[in-house]
């Protein structure tokens, strides 16, 4: 139990998790979860969570983690916090809560976000923070009448840490509202939605400066030591990346979650002509080039859920692998939930070519695993278009557990795949970024990318793509895209 510890916390979309490590031993030695389902009942497409929420689950997390007895509290040096991004979080004047923040997978700003890519002339996703400033204004004038403050959802984690109101460059990328090239706020931008927009936005902290320091109220609600430093943190790609050992060229993740994300390092910065990959910053001072498509492991639960009773996901996925590559025929277009990439907020699922005997449980769950799988290798050639070379691909997320799915992915992107020893790797990604910001503030000199590959291992052995499985996916990707604007004519 001697410590230096660090926590690293993710604030995410279904849960709130925690872990505790330990860089001498090279080790978690604590970890914890919280769930916390979005608000219910609101308009079709609305996607909101109440920030004081994520607060109460970052209490109860971390009381879970004093209670396993694995670390001593007054040897815990440092946090880092990691969150779901473009979450626009809105204070008043008097630093409180306007609204409930509407999150990344809110599609209810479309229209907002299609006129201000008109405006701007460069791709604004829907799930960027910057359609839901306009949004607020349009609809809730008098809400928006008193916004003081812009955050994100990890700014106000780290607000309720330290007292202090900062953003950084990597979860400030996403907002829209952003030069990606210089790192810098884009006040002209902001000033499209409302003239001095940019005075409600706070601070931009330097690449590794801390956020703050643990503020006694917060101390004494989590039972740590006030003036603890708290590190920037980031979005949780950017902690991902950390805690996957992304800090370097040619290492890609894939994240297997609520969305689905594929993000590599690059030391310049990745625009894309399209807007289909998102230039954003990283939060080590370099840029993350990445993709995210809406429809991840929610289409997985969908077709589950309509077996509950009868089947769970390891008997649906054995299921699955008895059928044949390319389902018999049938073919998903899985945008249950609208999309991002293709852009299609307002899109949904779509299942094609059914014939007799297509419809079994085992049928359905693999057009599942194979449609979902298509349309990340469809966002992947964009992103190796833009002259991204990976070596491989390190999966993280809930996902990641389903062999069957990752064996799919595999022979669809073409890349080699690997799965880390820890899946958790935005909340890791916190803890390594604190240790990092700790010892720099104590003058010691590791990089950041030396602190993440010390400690981040991988698991198992690498799944590689199979030429033939590879050549029959090329094929199906290709009658995904036709499919895809032959029913969406918007599709590109
Ligand atoms: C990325 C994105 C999602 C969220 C999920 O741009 O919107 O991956 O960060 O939490």
């Amino acid at each position: 139990m001697a410590g230096p510890f660090y926590l690293g916390l993710d604030i995410g979309t279904q849960s709130t998790k925690g872990v505790v490590i330990d860089p001498a031993s090279r080790g978690i030695v604590a970890r914890a979860s919280v769930s916390h389902g979005l608000i219910e009942g609101l308009a079709p497409g609305a996607a909101e969570q109440h920030p004081h929420t994520w607060w109460e689950s970052v209490c109860e997390v971390v009381g879970h983690l004093h209670s396993q007895g694995t670390f001593d509290p007054k040897a815990l040096a440092g946090i880092g916090v990691s969150g779901q991004q473009h979450g626009f979080v809105a204070l008043d004047a008097n630093d409180r809560v306007l609204r409930p923040a509407k999150l990344w997978c809110d599609t209810t700003c479309a229209e907002e976000a299609e006129e201000l890519s008109r405006e701007l002339g460069r791709t604004i996703p829907a799930g960027f923070t910057a359609p839901k400033i306009l949004w607020m204004k349009r609809h809730e004038p008098e809400l928006f009448a008193r916004l003081h403050t812009v955050l994100l959802p990890h700014d106000y984690i780290n607000f309720r840490l330290t007292g202090t109101k900062t953003m950084e460059a990597g979860d400030a990328s996403g907002t829209g509202l952003f030069d990606v090239v210089e790192r810098r706020f884009d006040a002209p931008s902001m000033a499209t939605i409302e003239a001095g927009l940019s005075d409600r936005f706070p601070r931009l902290g330097e690449v590794g400066e801390p956020a703050g320091a643990l503020q006694p109220c917060a101390a004494e609600e989590l039972a740590l030591q006030s003036g603890i430093r708290v590190a920037p943190g980031g979005g949780d790609n950017m902690m991902s990346a950390i805690g996957s050992g992304a800090t370097r060229r040619g290492i890609g993740v894939l994240s297997l979650g609520t969305s689905a994300t594929i993000f590599a390092y690059s030391d310049r910065p990745i625009v894309d002509p399209d807007g289909a990959i998102a230039a954003f910053c990283d939060s080590t001072g370099a840029w993350l080039p990445l993709l995210c498509v809406m429809n991840a492991t929610g289409v997985i639960e969908e077709v589950a859920s309509a077996y509950r009773g009868q089947h769970d996901l390891n008997s649906l996925t054995r299921a699955a692998r008895d059928v044949p590559l390319g389902c018999d025929g049938i073919l998903l277009l899985p945008f249950l939930q609208g999309e991002r990439v293709p852009n299609l907020p307002h899109a949904r699922g779509v299942l094609l070519n059914i014939s007799p005997g297509t419809l079994s449980p085992g049928h359905l769950f693999r057009a599942a695993l194979e449609g979902t799988a298509l349309n990340l290798a469809w966002g992947f050639e964009r992103l190796r278009k833009l002259g991204i070379e990976l070596e491989d691909l390190r999966v993280v997320g809930g996902g990641s557990k389903n062999e069957l799915w990752l064996a799919i992915l595999c022979d669809a992107i073409g890349v080699p795949v690997q799965r880390l020893a820890e899946p958790e790797s935005a909340a890791l990604g916190g803890a390594l970024q604190a240790r990092w910001v700790c010892e720099r503030g104590a003058g010691a000199c590791a990089s950041i990318d030396e602190i993440a590959n010390d400690f981040v291992s991988l698991a198992g052995t690498p799944i590689r793509p199979v030429a033939a499985r590879r050549r029959a996916y090329g094929e199906l990707l290709e009658r995904f895209r036709v499919e895809t604007r032959r029913n969406f004519a918007s599709a590109v």
